[in-house]
């Protein structure tokens, strides 16, 4: 898609389609009030009438609005314009931008980044506004041996501001929306992709077209054998049991000096998770070829840095196998060491994102990290507790737990923080090694990440359980791009404050 900013007055606008709100009841936002003026009351006649209300949702779809220069208007309902939020503008801009879709209009400007949207300013909204149409229009369907075609796609799409003092940010937003848009959608492939397409050597080789990409990225990619070298005793158990070879990816963007100490960015990368001899029930197993999720978010978060050559230095660092039942895979009551020394015993062998997190977790303490954050699909509890709509928060270092949530304000990408007090701890406790790998049923997410956390001592460290936003399930099935937007956001935010 391309994007461009303008300001300027709607019925001036020579274009297929100009896109204006309506609140509710029957109110005019201010472009659709500038077009009812040039068209002598032709736009509040039709709402008179009771053509629409604009309750979110509605639109209405006119041609040849008398004095205007655009062939159609498309109106889009708003809901209360007291209660018009960020979820709501998103609704708004992914149903305008998938009804122009559909239709003949190939481009067309909105004149929605000027909606009172209390909180964000006009570059942020615009910047909104790319990822949502992005999002809306964004479709997999390369491994239909038909892929559906529209007709008359949208092409192009102008993005009106108040003013001409707004051009340039609004520019600059746009360049932020679509490298973010860009990472989610990445992400979203490599979700939707099946296990026996995507393994860990095609999440290493997509880490290396990446790198040949990109300038400022570079990769290495660890053997199984080097894994061996450093102890990482937990991550090979897990891999054991499938005839894939694990893999830890290191992926670089180098955007500051050598001495500037790195965001170092972990993520999990199951590529198949069966439970294992543990092994899962039937009902919906296909989904946890979703359980890469971690990994796509930081490939997608690392492809965003890269595009838009953020000045930080960020390492993602993704471990990644298959979690399958087989004669060599992990037995409950298997005890292995971790590369940190601390031994474990798997009373569960579906417990498996910790294991091959704990490695990693150490493994990155040679890269002197700023800060940590890994993202991992790790605990079915963390979907009981938050839903599909937050993801869980963990953090060791309040200040960073804090960045983290207000980056997921920002961009409409929310993490919710729970605890990880002292006291769920023991819950961990083994008769036979320094720790279980599980923590039984109550507090599950906690357990995990309280888990996670003897691995992170050494550094400021927070946890994302996106087991409940990395996808969808059900009728609109699909990888979300979450938590890329966090993400990207969070580190905008610590490049300015640099
Ligand atoms: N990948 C799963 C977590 C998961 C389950 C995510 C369902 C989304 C939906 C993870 O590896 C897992 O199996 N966790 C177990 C842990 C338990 C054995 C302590 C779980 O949540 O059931
Ligand atoms: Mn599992
Ligand atoms: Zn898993």
């Amino acid at each position: 898609m391309e994007f461009t900013v303008k300001s300027g007055n709607p019925e001036k606008q020579r274009t297929a389609c100009v896109v204006a709100a309506v609140f509710e009841p029957r109110r005019l936002s201010a472009a659709a009030e500038q077009l009812d003026k040039a068209s002598g009351g032709y736009i509040s006649g039709l709402l008179r009438r009771g053509d629409m209300e604009g309750k979110v949702g509605q639109s209405l779809l006119l041609y040849g609005v008398p004095n205007t220069l655009c062939d159609r208007v498309l109106l889009v309902g708003c809901g209360k314009e007291r209660e018009f939020d960020l979820a709501t503008y998103r609704k708004v801009v992914a149903a305008a931008a998938r009804e122009l879709n559909e239709g003949g209009a190939m481009e067309a400007v909105f004149y929605l980044a000027e909606l009172p949207l209390k909180g964000y300013d006009i570059p942020h909204r615009v910047n909104q506004a790319v990822q949502f149409i992005e999002g809306a229009l964004y479709r997999f369907d390369r491994l239909k041996s038909k892929p559906s075609s529209v007709r008359r796609p949208l092409r192009k799409v102008t993005l009106a501001v108040p003013s001409r003092r707004d051009l340039g940010p609004a520019e600059q937003a746009i360049r932020v929306g679509q490298a973010t848009a860009e990472g989610m959608a990445l992400a979203r492939d490599l979700g939707n992709l099946p296990g026996n397409i995507c393994t860990p050597s095609y999440l290493a080789d997509e880490a290396r077209r990446l790198a040949k990409s990109f300038d400022s990225l570079s990769t290495e990619v660890l053997e199984e054998k080097e894994m061996e070298e450093l102890g990482m005793g937990a991550l090979l158990s897990v891999s054991r049991g499938s005839r894939q070879p694990a893999k830890l990816i290191v992926l670089r963007h180098r955007g500051a000096g050598e001495e500037e100490k790195p965001v170092v960015l972990v993520g999990k990368g199951l590529t198949f998770d069966a439970g294992g001899i543990s092994l899962k029930p039937a009902q919906a197993m296909d989904e946890m070829k979703y359980d890469m999720g971690g990994a796509a978010g930081v490939l997608g978060t690392l492809l965003a840095c890269a595009r838009l050559n953020l000045p930080l230095n960020v390492v993602g660092v993704i471990p990644s196998s298959e979690n399958l039942p087989d004669g060599a895979a992990n037995k409950p009551g298997d005890i292995v060491t971790s590369m940190s020394g601390q031994t474990i015993e798997i009373l569960n062998t579906d417990a498996e994102g910790r294991l091959i997190l704990c490695d990693a977790l150490t493994y990155v303490e040679r890269f002197e990290p700023a800060t940590v954050v890994d993202l991992a699909t790790l605990t079915g509890a963390c979907v009981i507790a938050l839903g599909k709509h937050a993801h869980g928060l963990f953090s060791n270092h309040s200040p960073l737990a804090h960045e983290l949530l207000n980056a997921g304000k920002e961009s409409g990408d929310r993490a919710w923080e729970m605890p990880l007090w002292e006291e769920y701890q023991e819950q961990l406790d083994s008769n036979f090694a320094d720790m279980a790998n599980v923590g039984g049923r109550e507090g599950g997410a906690i357990t995990a990440a309280c888990f996670l956390s003897r691995f992170t001592k050494k550094y400021h460290w927070a946890h994302l359980d996106i087991a409940g936003t990395a996808w969808l399930g059900g009728k609109e099935k699909g990888g979300t791009g979450r938590p890329v937007p966090l993400l990207v956001q969070f580190l905008l935010n610590r490049a300015e404050n640099r």
